[in-house]
């Protein structure tokens, strides 16, 4: 993640990680970005909800972005996702255009890039079953037969923690706890079998109990898969243990960026300053260590 993609180019210090056997991974590059959206209650006012953001996101990297409610985090996760155009600037996944997207190039993109949003009771069809809301992926993105998409269907459920798969496959959505929702709803994002996961907020809708288990399922993830990650959150804490480098955004602006330990020890920016005293315990910054959040949802 550096300031300016060219200068990027140009670095000795990009960090380049082993692919998995048989995967090239694109490289993320977002330059200079803008959305400005028409005003809620009409008129023509205009919110600049994303304003001239570049940064770009290394094969198998984990990245936080940070910052307070309405500062554009949502806004940038859905430009870089292809799901809203800028009204500036440029996303490019590889030598794709993101923002000239759509229709079975978007779908050809969602293979390779896909998404967790932060509301797991809102996410899934609640008429369809697990096994029918994790297979259909496996069929459109990947053109597995039916049965092999089955089959692989039960491989997610499994490697999401939702074992034995048989207990939960038949099930609907409303049969679920909220964490065990939230598990298909990674798991139908990984069907596809992305090679970048942008989770706006995965965990904020649950309960602290429940918070653990997803945040290591997804630090398992990028463990095992070399998955990159652009991980959304309010929580500090928890981008310390999932992600190397952070983004701290306010005003639709990244205010400051940086190796994500060396950012929340030695906050630069005013405004993350004030992130960090909002923390009910700063200290503990320190202490986590990447991997270490226990328990299960
Ligand atoms: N579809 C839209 N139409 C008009 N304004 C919008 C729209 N989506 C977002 N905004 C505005 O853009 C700004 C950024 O919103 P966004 O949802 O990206 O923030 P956020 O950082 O994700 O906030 P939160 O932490 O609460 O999820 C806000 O002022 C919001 O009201
Ligand atoms: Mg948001």
């Amino acid at each position: 993640m550096r300031a300016d993609p060219a200068a990027h180019e140009r670095s000795r210090e990009a960090v380049h990680r082993p692919e998995p056997p048989g995967r090239v991974t694109p490289r993320l590059v977002v330059e200079h970005v803008s959305k400005d959206y028409r005003s809620r209650r009409g008129g023509r006012r205009l919110t600049r909800a994303v304003d001239d953001v570049s940064f770009v996101i290394e094969p198998g990297a984990s990245v936080a972005l940070v910052g307070a409610s309405g500062s554009g985090k949502s806004t940038l996760a859905k430009l870089i996702t292809g799901s809203e155009r800028p009204t500036r600037g440029r996303v490019r996944f590889g030598e794709t255009a993101v923002e000239r997207l759509h229709g079975a190039g978007l779908r050809r993109l969602h293979g390779q890039v896909q998404f967790v949003f932060q509301d797991p009771y809102g996410a899934l069809n609640p008429v369809h079953t697990i096994a029918y809301s994790l297979s259909r992926p496996c069929v459109n993105y990947l053109g597995l037969p039916h049965s092999e998409a089955e089959r692989r269907a039960e491989e997610l459920m499994e490697r999401v923690g939702l074992s034995p798969a048989r207990q939960f496959a038949e099930k609907l959505p409303h049969q679920l706890s909220g964490g065990q929702r939230q598990r298909v709803v990674i798991a139908r994002a990984l069907a596809s079998d992305p090679v970048l996961l942008v989770a706006d907020e995965p965990v904020s809708m649950l309960d602290v109990s429940l918070r653990a288990g997803i945040l290591k399922l997804l630090a398992g993830l990028r463990r095992d898969r070399g998955l990159s990650l652009l991980y959304i959150t309010h929580d500090l804490l928890s981008a310390r243990v999932l992600t190397d480098e952070v983004l701290v955004m306010q005003s639709g602006r990244i205010v400051e960026r940086g190796p994500t330990k060396q950012v929340l020890q030695h906050p630069s920016d005013a405004y993350t300053v004030k992130l960090l005293d909002a923390l009910p315990n700063p200290a503990a910054l320190g202490a986590i260590q990447p991997g270490a959040a226990p328990g299960a949802g």
